[in-house]
C-alpha cells in the first residue's frame, strides 16, 4: 500500500484559522501530514519559533496524521529528507496564485519527484493572512475570529505583555508571588 506524505511549509506567524482550515484539510488526504515552520534568521518575526511551534502543537493536538516540525534551507530538499512526496499549499484568492505557481514550477525544476498540491480554504478565511492579523493585532483590532483562541491570547500578550500574568489567564500562571516585605519597625 502507497503512503503518502505532505509538508505543510510556511512561515505561520502567527498560525490562522485559515492554516488550521488547510491542516484539517489535508490530513483528511494524506496519511501523513507534517506542518514544517520555516527557521528564516533573515525575518524577524513576531513569534519566534519555539513559540509558532507550540502554538501549532497545541492547535493540531487532534489530528492523530498531523506532527510539526522546523526545518531551513530549500522546502525541496527538507521534504526529500523526511521523504514527502508532496508539498501542501493553500490558495485563498487569486492573488496568491501567481507567487504559489511560481513557487510550485521553481520546486518541481528543483525537485521533479516532488508533487505541489493546492487546496483553499473555507471562503470565510480567503482574506486571513498572518500579516492582517499581526496588523490588527498591533492596532488594536479585533482578531478573535481569525486566529484559534490560543493564538488569540498570545497576540494580545505580545501586544501587553502585562496580560502575561493577569488573572483569569490560569494558562500563563500568575505573576510571581512577591515575598512578603519585613514590616520596618
Ligand atoms: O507562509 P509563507 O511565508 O508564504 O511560506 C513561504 C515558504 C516558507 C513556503 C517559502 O518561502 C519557502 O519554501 N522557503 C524555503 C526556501 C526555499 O525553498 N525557497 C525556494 C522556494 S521556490
Amino acid at each position: 500500500m502507497i503512503r503518502v506524505k505532505a509538508i505543510y511549509p510556511g512561515s505561520f506567524d502567527p498560525p490562522t484559522n485559515g492554516h488550521l482550515d488547510l491542516i484539517e484539510r489535508g490530513s483528511k488526504i494524506f496519511d501523513e501530514l507534517v506542518v514544517a515552520i520555516l527557521r528564516n534568521p533573515e525575518k524577524s518575526p513576531l513569534f519566534s519559533v519555539a513559540e509558532r511551534r507550540n502554538m501549532l502543537e497545541a492547535m493540531t493536538a487532534g489530528f492523530d496524521n498531523v506532527s510539526v516540525e522546523t526545518f531551513d534551507g530549500l522546502t525541496v530538499e527538507y521534504a526529500m529528507k523526511v521523504e514527502a512526496s508532496a508539498v501542501l499549499r493553500g490558495i485563498r484568492a487569486i492573488s496568491d496564485y501567481e507567487y504559489e505557481l511560481q513557487m510550485a514550477l521553481m520546486n518541481r525544476k528543483l525537485q521533479p519527484k516532488l508533487e505541489t498540491v493546492f487546496m483553499m480554504p473555507a471562503e470565510k478565511y480567503s482574506y486571513v493572512s498572518s500579516r492582517l492579523v499581526r496588523e490588527v493585532a498591533q492596532l488594536g483590532g479585533s482578531i478573535d475570529c481569525l486566529v484559534p483562541p490560543l493564538v488569540g491570547q498570545k497576540l494580545r500578550e505580545k501586544m501587553d505583555p502585562a496580560l502575561k500574568f493577569a488573572d483569569g489567564n490560569p494558562a500563563e500562571g500568575r505573576a510571581p508571588k512577591r515575598k512578603a516585605r519585613k514590616k520596618k519597625s
